[in-house]
């Protein structure tokens, strides 16, 4: 079978090579891809936003099944359009989508169905979000409501932060607001607990734990993700059974009662509180940098997993995991979460030799007359699977130290709640 991957990241290179291990898939396309991918698959550079260029490209190479990574094609709808056009394709609708693309959206869903969250306020402008914030305990959490590349949440410490915030988000920094979340500010630990559904049938994906700072101790502005580890050390038979019956299944259903069905991967990002799991957020897609750590521990054949999925069979799918752990770290361009350089190249990679259970996933780079260069804030991600975090953390550091690359930087306590020093 042909499979075409949608996406460039990290997350999208972890894809292609999870399934080019598959026994029926013959080749790849990754619109656009990377330099990793290009290694694996064709590389098509193609503008994401036009669809129909996009289904013309994929009916030409009679691709067979596409698989999407990234949030805003699902947001924007490029589910409903392929299959519009008889093209197989694996992930969740426009309509589905709207528990990443709406945050009031899924809140109204977590009141509607009692679905633990934080207490939360929606205000329509600012006097009323002014009048709202005098009254409220600090910190608060102040979020845009669309998709803002992970920028449209600020924590909150004073009056005056929220209601710079407030301003900001109504001034369209991302994009035209019509209103504005105002949450109460939970205090726990992160957990991101991953599901994979066929629309009638779901089975959990693997949880894992991002570490969102920039700086090491959790500390300094939040990232796209500076590195993973998986299993969360906070995963438990219990706090599964608690994720699944009051924030999964109640979410399920809900978009059923909508005339709908979730199809993909869905990302459940809780905030653990004293065991008590919470909905922070929903992700239509697997995670960057998680989906790395989790997608090599994966042992059923990936290609029939998604099948099952399009062929609503993932019920008598059997899901197996290897029983290694799996801890990534991100080498990123310094400067990175602002302003960064694009084009240095990263010479050493080449030279690089990985053992077994050692690999590594490109995110921004690209490819030039066999030269690799770097093209986005993060860059690579480097990924150890074995039994000791710690041991594989070690190891992940010395292929950094080898690669020895001027432009970038790394987190190096990637894991630090699990791993002691
Ligand atoms: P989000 O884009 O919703 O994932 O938010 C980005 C980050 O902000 C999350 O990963 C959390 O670390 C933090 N955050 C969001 N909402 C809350 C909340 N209600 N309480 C505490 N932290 C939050
Ligand atoms: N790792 C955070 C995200 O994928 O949104």
């Amino acid at each position: 079978m042909k499979v075409g991957i949608i996406g460039s990241g990290g997350r999208e290179h972890a894809l292609c090579a999870c399934i080019k291990k598959s026994k029926n898939v013959e080749k790849i396309y990754c619109f656009p891809g990377n330099a990793g991918t290009s290694y694996i698959a064709e590389n098509i550079n193609v503008d994401l936003t036009n669809f129909e260029s996009l289904k013309s490209l994929i009916k030409k190479l009679k691709i067979d099944t596409v698989i999407v990574g990234p949030e805003k094609p699902l947001v924007d709808g490029i589910v409903d359009f392929l299959e519009l056009n008889q093209i197989k394709v694996f992930g969740p609708n426009k309509k589905c989508s709207q528990l990443e693309g709406s945050k009031i959206f899924t809140k109204n869903l977590c009141k509607k169905y009692n679905i633990p969250t934080a207490n939360f306020g929606i205000f329509s402008n600012i006097e009323e979000s002014k009048i709202f914030l005098k009254k409220c305990n600090f910190p608060i959490v102040v979020k845009a409501d669309g998709l803002a590349a992970g920028k449209g949440v600020y924590i909150c410490e004073t009056l005056m932060q929220s209601l710079d915030a407030v301003k900001e988000i109504f001034d369209g920094k991302f994009g035209k607001a019509e209103n504005v979340l105002i949450e109460e500010f939970l205090k726990g630990e992160e957990m991101s607990f991953f599901i994979i559904s066929d629309g009638e049938n779901y089975k959990k994906f693997g949880t894992a734990q991002d570490h969102k700072r920039v700086l090491e101790g959790d500390k300094g502005k939040n990232t796209g993700g500076m590195g993973a580890y998986s299993p969360s050390r906070l995963e438990s038979k219990t706090l599964d059974k608690k994720i699944l019956e009051r924030i999964v299944e109640p979410t399920l259903k809900g978009l059923k009662s909508m005339n709908t069905n979730f199809k993909g991967f869905l990302y459940v990002g809780l905030m653990i509180v004293n065991n008590e799991p919470y909905l922070i957020e929903y992700n239509v897609r697997m995670g960057d940098p998680e989906c790395q750590t989790i997608l090599p521990r994966l042992k059923t054949d990936f290609a029939d997993v998604i099948n099952a999925c399009l062929n609503n069979k993932l019920k008598s799918t059997n899901l197996e995991w290897y029983e290694e752990k799996s801890i990534c770290i991100v080498l990123c361009s310094k400067g990175y979460p602002d302003k960064y350089q694009n084009n240095i190249e990263i010479k050493e990679l080449e030279n690089l030799i990985l053992n077994k259970n050692e690999f590594i996933f490109h995110a921004g780079t690209k490819i030039n007359n066999s030269k690799v260069f770097s093209n986005g804030g993060r860059v690579l991600n480097i990924v150890n699977i074995s039994k000791n975090l710690k041991n594989s953390r070690k190891q992940i550091i010395e292929i950094l130290n080898k690669l020895n690359w001027d432009n970038g930087f790394f987190r190096k306590d990637i894991g630090f709640k699990i791993i002691d020093v």
